[in-house]
């Protein structure tokens, strides 16, 4: 088979590291990223974006400023089904009584968080839902309800009527509930930013934080929130977990998934003017358009009532079905179904095994990616005895020359 030539090329050190955390948030490499820009290139016989216009600045208010900006913000604009929100947050419901809550990326004319905490505020008996909509978003001021300002505002909830809050149609009747005296519509002075200091002052009023943020900026979502010492549940997706930021927080125990969402795909309704060109896209019969998004997960560190089951193991270990790594002292297992049950040493395991996992069973030592010698601390990498090795671009396991997939080195825990 004929080998494709490697190219060299010469990038700014500082435009290659961000643009790296880019592609490790979608999940392909780099080198996939320039093939597909070149791709394209031939494909539209040109350079396949606009490469006079500007960023537009997030703070700026002025028309055309704001347009750019919902262009930009648009592959952010996922909206989340009620009933994937109505699953899992009852899961915490215990734990939610007598909370006050924060939804600080939500419209809550449109957002599925907004409702259902107001559908069950008063059986959670909340002390507070604070819901802000970002002026960015493409669906802000369809529903406006205030007059002048941007369309950043922050809708405060401290009682719900009973019984009649939902309407017959299904739609809440917002109007009777914003003529209660403790609820109030207020302008924000910024744009809605979450990481506007505004913004950022409601985190330390509030309980709990639950909103599915912007997925360009899950990691600086989440480490504000981690900052902020906040519990929180959020939705995203899995691919962050390979993030050196977020990393450590699955392999500390300091932040799991939910329970509701362990595989498949997920349906989001997205603003009008979003492309339907991938599987699974379509309008419902509401005349809304969805997609459907894999890997999407519940990112949490709130306890779920329900107890954290171990993985049950059916194999024993053979040498000869298990290779070893060149560059560390750790076994391969390509399928979670195929731990052996008996092997005590480093296994690198798929990054699907944080469905599964139980830190009652297994320990997990790092992530061996291509990153991993510059985001471990030479102490685990000594424990794991890595060796350099020419091809392993910083830290993937090799096996016979190759490189294999992303793995989690894990270990089982003594019974
Ligand atoms: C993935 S959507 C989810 C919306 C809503 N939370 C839901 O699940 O239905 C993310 C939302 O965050 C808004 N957003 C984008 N950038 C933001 C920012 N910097 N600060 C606050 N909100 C932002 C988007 O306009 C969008 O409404």
């Amino acid at each position: 088979m004929p080998t494709k030539p490697t190219t060299t090329i010469r990038i700014d050190p500082d435009v290659k590291k961000r643009a790296g955390e880019v592609f490790d948030d979608i999940g392909i490499s780099m080198s996939a990223a320039i093939n597909t820009f070149l791709k394209a290139v031939i494909r539209e016989g040109t350079i396949p974006f606009d490469i006079k216009s500007n960023r537009p600045k997030p703070n700026s208010n002025s028309g055309n400023a704001k347009l750019n900006h919902a262009f930009i913000v648009k592959k952010d604009e996922f909206y989340t089904e009620y009933g994937d929100v109505e699953k899992e947050i009852l899961n915490h419901g215990k734990l939610l009584k007598g909370k006050s809550i924060l939804c600080n990326c939500d419209d809550p004319f449109e957002s599925a968080f907004f409702r259902f905490f107001i559908i069950y505020f008063n059986r959670l008996k909340l002390i507070s839902l604070t819901s802000t909509c970002y002026a960015g978003s493409s669906l802000a001021g369809k529903e406006y309800p205030l007059e002048g300002g941007t369309c950043a505002y922050k809708a405060v909830v401290t009682e719900v009527p009973d019984d009649t809050i939902v309407r017959p149609d299904g739609s809440l009747d917002l109007e009777s509930l914003f003529s209660m005296s403790g609820n109030y519509l207020a302008h924000l002075a910024g744009d809605g930013d979450f990481r506007s200091d505004e913004c950022k002052a409601l985190l330390g009023e509030v309980d709990i934080v639950t909103t599915n943020p912007p997925f360009s900026l899950f990691r600086e979502y989440l480490d504000l929130l981690e900052s902020h010492k906040k519990k929180f549940i959020i939705l995203g997706n899995m691919n962050a977990t390979t993030t050196k930021e977020i990393f450590p927080l699955f392999r500390d125990n300091k932040v799991w998934y939910g329970e509701s969402i362990r595989s498949g795909d997920r349906k989001f309704y997205v603003p009008d003017s979003y492309p339907l060109n991938a599987t699974g896209c379509g309008i419902d019969d509401n005349g809304r358009r969805f997609i459907r998004v894999k890997g999407i997960r519940w990112f949490t560190n709130l306890k779920a009532c329900s107890p954290n089951t171990s993985l049950e193991l059916t194999r024993l270990y053979d040498k000869d079905e298990y290779p070893f790594y060149e560059n560390y002292d750790a076994i391969e297992v390509g399928r979670i179904q195929n731990i052996p049950m008996d092997y005590e040493g480093v296994m690198g395991v798929p990054i699907t095994f944080l469905d599964k996992y139980s830190p009652n069973q297994f320990e997990i030592i790092m992530l061996a990616n291509g990153n991993a010698r510059t985001n471990v601390s030479s102490k685990t990498l000594s424990e794991v005895n890595y060796r350099k090795h020419p091809e392993d671009r910083g830290g993937v396991g090799m096996i016979n020359g190759r490189r294999a997939y992303a793995r989690i080195l894990i270990r089982r825990k003594s019974l």
